[in-house]
């Protein structure tokens, strides 16, 4: 019996956090969540903060610690994404406002005391939004970069642009330095970028999927996923929206879902047309030295059984 992988997720709810979330506390078998950090993002840091402990608790997950990270990013003014996320970023579902508590130690020292105290190579970085709180993290404690097993994020895109600029995915562009960092750091990384994540569509027949368990957790699922979706419909102009940061748990459960292969990924940082773009060497032409798994496919039909699978437990 293999024992969980050890994971700390680093989080900006988001319904699409929520449901990568929902996927992780389904799982603990195979993941074991250390705790969750809250970074500014999709909605100020007091609401990530508040909508974390909400999934908690709706999740029946009170029990895991909820740390909050950065309220700003490292250099660039925050940037946040009411206008997908609705108002309180969790729009879609009207939930209590939490009883647990936020933990008094604040997320990035949570994040350094933690790969510090467990063993080399035992502990998954999982990053859901801006990169801050990590990067924060090396630079305080550079000592904790070869001690990561792997760091797997949802950010970044490269043959389908970018959806907050013409260039830039947002978590990305959120906290380009930020990222520049994590890039450069030697933790081994796994990018989840839009050209995977744009493959993962909430089709009204895959909600349907979810509408039919007819449980309290899947009924609030709908409700964020129609929520969420509607402005990516009017974008794309397709049926449903693409469903992100769940790819990041995903491929912690079953990578054999994902395909890609090792590149060299610089930030962008200097210009204001193109910042937060994550220039992915696919074709290694520059010369530079891979330093990220960089995901292009995924088997979406496979992606949705298991997240459908998986919230039927609850
Ligand atoms: O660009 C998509 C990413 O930005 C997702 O993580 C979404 O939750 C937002 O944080
Ligand atoms: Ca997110």
């Amino acid at each position: 019996m293999m024992m969980p992988r050890k994971i700390i997720i680093d989080t900006d709810p988001g319904q699409d956090d929520a449901a990568a979330l929902m996927l992780a506390f389904a799982s603990p078998q195979e993941l074991e969540v250390l705790g969750v950090c809250t970074v500014a993002g999709n909605v100020p840091l007091a609401q990530t903060s508040r909508n974390a402990r909400v999934v908690c608790e709706l999740f029946g997950r009170s029990d895991i610690p909820v740390y909050e990270g950065a309220s700003q990013p490292m250099q660039r003014k925050l940037v946040t994404a009411e206008h997908v996320h609705g108002k309180t970023g969790l729009d879609g579902a009207d939930l209590p406002e939490p009883t647990m508590p936020v933990q008094s130690q604040h997320a990035v020292d949570f994040i350094i005391e933690t790969i510090r105290r467990e063993a080399d190579g035992e502990v998954t970085v999982c990053t859901l939004g801006a990169l801050t709180n990590i990067a924060t993290a090396l630079v305080k404690a550079p000592d904790i970069a070869p001690k990561i097993r792997e760091l797997v994020m949802m950010g970044g895109g490269f043959f389908e642009g970018g959806n907050i600029t013409p260039a830039a995915e947002f978590n990305i562009y959120v906290d380009p330095h930020a990222a520049e960092i994590v890039f450069r750091s030697g933790v081994p990384i796994v990018m989840m970028p839009l050209d995977v994540t744009h493959q993962l569509l909430t089709t009204k027949a895959r909600v349907a999927r979810i509408a039919e368990l007819g449980t309290r957790q899947s009924d609030v699922m709908v409700g964020w996923l129609q929520f969420f979706e509607r402005f990516d419909e009017e974008k794309y102009g397709s049926d449903g929206g693409p469903l992100h940061d769940p790819s990041v748990i995903a491929y912690l459960l079953k990578p054999e879902l994902f395909q890609g292969r090792e590149c060299n990924v610089e930030i962008e940082t200097q210009s204001e047309l193109t910042v937060g773009m994550t220039v992915v060497d696919w074709w290694r032409v520059s010369g530079r030295k891979p330093n990220a798994t960089v995901m292009r496919h995924v088997d979406a039909d496979g992606f949705f059984d298991l997240l459908i699978e998986r919230v039927a437990r609850f």
